[in-house]
């Protein structure tokens, strides 16, 4: 059976093709034109996005949004528990019964692991995950692939280095898995034990046959790297303070570093936030691709939305 995203929950990067990505990307490369002109279609008049937020955010919520906005839709927005009726004690399931009939498709982030999916087997509306706890982000992963594309022109035959808090940062496991459809990728998973990529994804990626090595030294998997891909140790899923003290200032990537140390052409990503991991004096190199990356994000989201609401054929 042809795979598409068509009235798809958008769950887990294991629901992607090949072909739904080629068919997305194409459609992301049409949506910039869209954005700058404000001219142009409105395919998406008269729909609404429930933007249902449980956790911090300000990119990807603002990006969904503007997303649904620049093709003519119209958003309606919650924020954090306190604000929503989960404070008052109700359930995911029971806010998902209602919200559904508020609106056509649903963003949802939320704290805990599954929780996209649970939503999912409710909802009659397509879900979309944007961060189930420490588990998936799979937008983000489609827009890091979508900056990887563009930087480099390819996808196949990387070494693609991820550095940082790669057990509980849910975009590298969406994107280290995404990978596995490309070709000849190398990964080099660069943590401190305690905050090294799950067992399960080393050996899933492993079983597909791609070369995966582990270190803690940065300074060495920087020298043969396209793609450096630094994360923030996301402090809020520690217990104490005192288990990401220890390992916060470990990995900082500087000009004067990446200037002797990587290969003239490396892309720097970052899903951003930053905290220190990228020193400032990084932005104004060429290599540093996490502000186009935030950018590539909006037409990803934008395409993203055409192809599970049917309206793709709208844009020519
Ligand atoms: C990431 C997230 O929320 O997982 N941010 C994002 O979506 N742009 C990464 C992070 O918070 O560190």
């Amino acid at each position: 059976m042809r795979m598409s995203f068509h009235n798809q929950h958008i769950i887990s990067v294991d629901q992607f093709t090949t072909e739904m990505i080629d068919s997305l990307f194409r459609l992301s490369q049409k949506m910039e034109p869209i954005v700058q002109n404000r001219k142009g279609p409105k395919p998406l008049n008269g729909y609404v996005l429930g933007n249902l937020f449980f956790e911090a955010s300000t990119r990807s919520r603002m990006s969904f949004a503007s997303a649904f906005y620049y093709l003519g839709g119209l958003v309606n927005s919650t924020v954090g528990m306190v604000f929503s009726s989960i404070s008052k004690g109700e359930t995911l399931a029971d806010t998902i019964r209602v919200i559904q009939s508020y609106c056509d498709i649903i963003a949802l982030r939320h704290p805990e692991i599954g929780s996209a999916c649970e939503a999912a087997s409710i909802s009659r509306v397509p879900i979309i995950n944007a961060g189930d706890g420490h588990g998936e982000h799979p937008t983000q992963a489609l827009l890091d692939l979508y900056t990887i594309f563009l930087e480099k022109g390819t996808l196949d035959h990387l070494t693609i280095t991820m550095v940082g808090d790669l057990r509980f940062g849910r975009t590298v496991h969406s994107l280290a898995r995404l990978l596995c459809l490309q070709k000849g990728i190398r990964f080099k998973f660069v943590a401190p034990q305690v905050v090294q990529m799950p067992e399960d994804i080393v050996t899933e990626i492993k079983g597909k046959g791609f070369e995966v090595e582990i270190s803690e030294d940065l300074n060495e998997a920087m020298k043969s790297s396209d793609i450096i891909y630094s994360t923030r140790i996301q402090r809020e899923r520690f217990e104490h303070p005192k288990d990401y003290e220890s390992i916060e200032n470990l990995y900082i990537l500087t000009k004067e570093k990446i200037q002797s140390l990587c290969k003239k052409d490396v892309s720097i990503l970052h899903p951003l936030p930053r905290t220190n991991e990228i020193d400032t004096g990084v932005d104004e190199m060429s290599q540093a691709a996490y502000f186009r990356q935030a950018q590539n994000g909006l037409y990803v989201r934008m395409a993203l939305f055409l192809l599970v609401l049917g309206r793709e054929s709208d844009i020519q």
